[in-house]
């Protein structure tokens, strides 16, 4: 089963993720985390990256159709793969049906998660991820057992270069313009499915599977 999860930027695609990866076994492809591994490890592409991430601003298709290209080519999915932010603009939405051709891969389903923007703002700001293992929390909605301290592994949690009020606010405008257009891209081809996001990450999960008929 290969998934692609859309959605806004704080829509849950990595918390919905990460509960279909521990439930039926598949693999997670997040550009945004291939991103910050690149620019924790300061390897070009991650300085490359930083320059446009911490404004909010995309990285350029060519780099992440490139990136993406590359994690698909080890096929290395026995259960399948999520797109876990990918394809972000209709240029990369071309791109992988190419990519999928030429590696023998079919998506299996589009699913968007739908939230208010209100409610992503705030879903942002609270949000803190774990330096060392990168297991992500949010101050109001899933907190950490111990203030600043992951439950998992004991390590910092911090809060993300690109959710300063400024940048959250130029993610919100840059998906509005360039990665709204895909909605309707996918629902022009009959291929879209939209979840109401805004509800307990639960009951998203258990609208997912059930789309999903499994
Ligand atoms: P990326 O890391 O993909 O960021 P994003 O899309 O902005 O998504 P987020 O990780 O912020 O949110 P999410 O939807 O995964 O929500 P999450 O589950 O974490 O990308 C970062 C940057 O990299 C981009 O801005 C761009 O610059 C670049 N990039 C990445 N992909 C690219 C591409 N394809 N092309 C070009 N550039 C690219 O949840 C968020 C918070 O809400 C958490 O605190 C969580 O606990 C909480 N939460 C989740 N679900 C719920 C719920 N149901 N109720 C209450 N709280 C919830």
């Amino acid at each position: 089963m290969n998934i692609i999860l859309m959605g806004p930027p704080g829509a849950g695609k990595g918390t919905q993720a990460e509960k279909l990866v521990s439930k039926y076994g598949l693999v997670q492809i997040s550009t945004g985390d291939m991103f910050r591994k690149e620019m924790k490890e300061d390897s070009k592409l991650g300085v490359i990256a930083k320059f446009f991430i911490q404004y909010g601003h995309l990285v350029p298709d060519d780099i992440t159709i490139d990136i993406v290209r590359e994690r698909l080519s080890k096929n290395d999915f026995p259960n399948g793969f999520i797109l876990d932010g990918f394809p972000r603009t209709v240029v990369q939405a071309r791109s992988l049906e190419s990519l999928c051709k030429e590696l023998g891969f079919k998506i299996d389903a589009i699913i968007n998660l739908d939230v208010d923007f209100d409610k992503l703002i705030k879903r942002l700001s609270g949000r803190r991820v774990c330096r060392e293992c990168g297991a992500t929390y949010n101050l109001e909605f899933k907190p950490s057992k111990k203030p600043g301290i992951c439950d998992i592994c004991g390590g910092e949690l911090y809060q993300r270069i690109d959710e300063s009020e400024d940048a959250v606010k130029i993610r919100l405008q840059t998906y509005t313009r360039q990665t709204r257009p895909l909605i309707d891209y996918y629902t022009m081809k009959g291929q879209l499915i939209n979840i109401n996001g805004d509800q307990s990450m639960d009951d998203v999960f258990k609208d997912i599977e059930k789309c999903l008929g499994v």
